[in-house]
């Protein structure tokens, strides 16, 4: 009996090594937790059993992978190659032991946990989906240390395993078997049973095919690697996101030998531990550990939501809430207003469902209401008709009445202050923001808009239900535009400006690609639609200095409305932008990618002053996972420190003279720490 592990031997002389990380809920790996593990390998080495099951004693999973806390105490390469050969020496011993093992794996099974598994003879997990297996190193900006890849790639060849490392995606149990390294996968019940046969009986383990390993030979991992390169650039740059070019290369150089890819493992991972890249990513998986803290009310139990309107985001909103498990009635004036978001639904859960029972369940969920009759039962009533304050106030008194008495009213406006539309109520204390994001089924953040009248407790509710349905919460005080559309708007408008002023759309999308914006502005007010985009500034216009470029007010006059319309700044094709090319005139490109970022940098630092968000971290996560702000320079706050104030400060005087008062420092900047 030790800190973190149980061992105990059966009947059949199975041993039976339970991981039960201890003052943890999960189990992550570290020094201390492999120095037990060690001692346990030491007595099964000297006297060996019919076979070593390794399992978890955790409700949620196997082992979730490194302990990323321990990651980030790390500051130097000595300290950093010290935890990977740790855990190399911990799996190797594993892989020779003289009896066969098993990993037994139900619910997360990632990182270090899966190169543990993987350093196994056998690995079952049980059927459900909630079982995940992955290597998402790279999202930290790392890959696998502790011989991940040395082991994935012979087992089932360099493609597969390949996909999985430059992804950093997961798979159920019954992916990994369809990959090859899951060797049997079962109902929670038949899973001990499971160990114990394949330990009993000792099939040949799994081996990868001729062409797996072919894929791994040195005459065509060349060509391989060419490809693979080709492939993640697609998605990421080199300079920005290191890890999977690392990877690919270490694996082309070395994948001929097991203990050469061992040692490249170490060696290009403790480099790349050390960089800002994987110290931001890091960073923005703690941020997002904070987000999800946040709406933890355990004592909160919705269980259904009405949504009233259903257009483009009411009728995904809703859609949404009934994939998560809720029961939805959905209002609209008439049932033809509803038809379309039940097919947008429909088209949903098919693809992320898949098994045509589930789909049913889910459609079954939500249930088409334009009569409102859902609100009198609803625990949560979320608004989301059209962006007026008048009409959104005459709806309120007709539903107020009709709701149960601690039910929430929650608004999805996306600019109007809450302390326009809260007179309208009785209960004034029951009106929440839930701003959700464009395309709801993809955008991780939820701003929870807090009026002067809102009441904490509606507010900590608004946050757990954000959590329920998977969303991030982000607590923002009812200010016009909010955090993120507010911080936002002076970037957009700025490329709006450069586009006027002659540069190619194309080379603003770029000089914003290459600081590492996941799209363009010139594309993003496109994709957004050019009409939302100029309500939305003409609404901060009202409250802030501000000017709008007469280019964006003409396009959207003459019905050129970006995508939707198939013409904005870009023609649209299938959904596409058709870029032209930037012709042959030289632009600065860093005065533009300048323009464009400072006066982001500058509308989060007001923000922070008039504290729209309590800290700056939180503002940071509200850009990262709302806009996709480079999430390798750890959001707008943390770049700031990164580049340093002064600089900074000192590029926005010299654009103030050039460019003039849009680029004044807002006196926040002396503020910051
Ligand atoms: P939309 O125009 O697509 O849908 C509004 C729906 O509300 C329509 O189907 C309309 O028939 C219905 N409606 C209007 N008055 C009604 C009433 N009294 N009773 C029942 N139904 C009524 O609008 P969209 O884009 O979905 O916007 C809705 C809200 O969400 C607005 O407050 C908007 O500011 C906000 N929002 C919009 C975003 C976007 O990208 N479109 C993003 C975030 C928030």
């Amino acid at each position: 009996m030790g800190k973190h592990f149980r061992l105990e031997t059966d009947n059949d002389h199975i041993a039976w090594l339970s991981f039960d990380k201890d003052g943890s809920s999960t189990n992550v790996l570290n020094l201390e937790v492999f120095a037990e593990l060690e001692q346990h390998l030491d007595a099964l080495e000297q006297q060996p059993p019919t076979g070593l099951v390794i399992r978890s004693a955790k409700d949620n999973g196997f082992i979730a992978g490194a302990d990323i806390e321990a990651f980030t105490q790390i500051t130097d390469a000595q300290e950093a190659m010290t935890l990977l050969e740790t855990g190399q020496h911990a799996c190797n011993r594993i892989e020779r032991l003289p009896c066969p093992t098993v990993a037994l794996i139900h619910g997360f099974c990632l990182g270090g946990g899966l190169e543990l598994a993987l350093a196994c003879r056998y690995r079952v997990a049980r059927d459900d989906p909630g079982t995940r297996l992955g290597l998402p190193e790279v999202r930290l900006g790392i890959h696998p240390g502790w011989g991940g890849s040395a082991r994935l790639v012979p087992l089932i060849g360099a493609v597969k395993a390949m996909d999985l490392i430059l992804s950093g995606r997961t798979v159920d149990g019954r992916g990994g078997r369809r990959m090859g390294f899951v060797d049997l996968v079962v109902a929670e019940r038949h899973l001990r049973a499971g160990a114990r046969k394949l330990l009993l009986e000792t099939p040949p383990p799994h081996r990868a095919s001729l062409l797996e390993r072919l894929s791994n030979s040195a005459p065509v991992r060349p060509l391989l690697a060419r490809l693979l390169r080709r492939q993640v650039a697609q998605r990421v740059s080199a300079r920005h996101y290191p890890a999977p070019f690392a990877m690919i290369d270490l694996w082309r150089r070395h994948a001929g030998s097991k203990s050469a890819m061992l040692r490249a493992e170490r060696e290009s991972l403790a480099q790349l531990v050390r960089g800002l890249t994987a110290r931001n990513l890091v960073r923005v998986y703690f941020l997002q550990e904070q987000l999800k803290a946040l709406g933890k009310d355990r004592d909160y139990q919705p269980r259904h939501v009405h949504v009233v309107g259903a257009g483009t985001m009411g009728g995904d909103i809703a859609a949404w809430c009934a994939l998560r498990g809720f029961y939805v009635t959905l209002q609209d004036q008439s049932p033809e207003r509803i038809a379309p978001a039940l097919a947008r639904a429909y088209k949903l859960y098919t693809r992320k469902l898949k098994r045509p029972a589930r789909v049913r369940a889910a459609m079954d969920r939500l249930q088409p209401d334009h009569r409102g009759t859902g609100v009198r039962h609803a625990d949560l009533v979320i608004e989301a008709i059209f962006e007026d304050a008048e009409v959104k106030r005459s709806l309120y008194k007709d539903i107020e009445p009709k709701m149960k008495p601690d039910a929430i009213l929650a608004t999805n406006t996306s600019s109007i202050p809450l302390e326009e539309l809260s007179p309208a109520l009785q209960h004034p204390e029951r009106l929440v923001g839930l701003h959700f994001f464009n395309p709801v089924a993809k955008m991780m953040l939820v701003e929870i808009v807090n009026g002067e009248t809102t009441s904490p407790q509606v507010s900590a509710r608004a946050m757990t239900f954000t959590r329920r349905i998977d969303r991030l919460p982000l607590p923002v005080r009812s200010t016009p535009g909010f955090l993120v559309n507010r911080i936002l708007m002076p970037y957009l408008m700025e490329a709006v400006e450069l586009e006027a002023e002659g540069v190619p759309a194309l080379l603003i999308d770029q000089a914003a690609t290459r600081f590492g914006m996941p799209m363009g502005p010139v594309e993003l007010a496109d994709t957004v639609g050019l009409d939302i985009c100029l309500h939305v500034a003409e609404v901060l216009a009202r409250h802030y200095p501000a000017t709008i470029p007469a280019s964006l007010r003409q396009l959207v006059a003459s019905g050129r409305l970006g995508r939707k319309s198939g013409q904005g700044y870009y023609t649209w094709k299938k959904g596409r932008a058709v870029k032209p090319a930037a012709g042959s005139r030289q632009w600065n490109m860093d005065e533009i990618t300048n323009r464009l970022v400072l006066r982001l940098l500058n509308e989060a630092v007001r923000c922070l002053r008039e504290q729209v968000v309590a800290t700056a971290d939180l503002l940071d996560a509200g850009m990262i996972f709302a806009t996709g702000f480079a999430p390798f320079r750890g959001g707008p706050v943390n770049h700031i420190h990164a580049q340093g104030k002064d600089r900074l400060l000192q590029q926005m005087h010299d654009l103030q003279k050039l460019r003039g008062e849009r680029f004044v420092p807002d006196p926040g900047w002396q503020e910051l720490e």
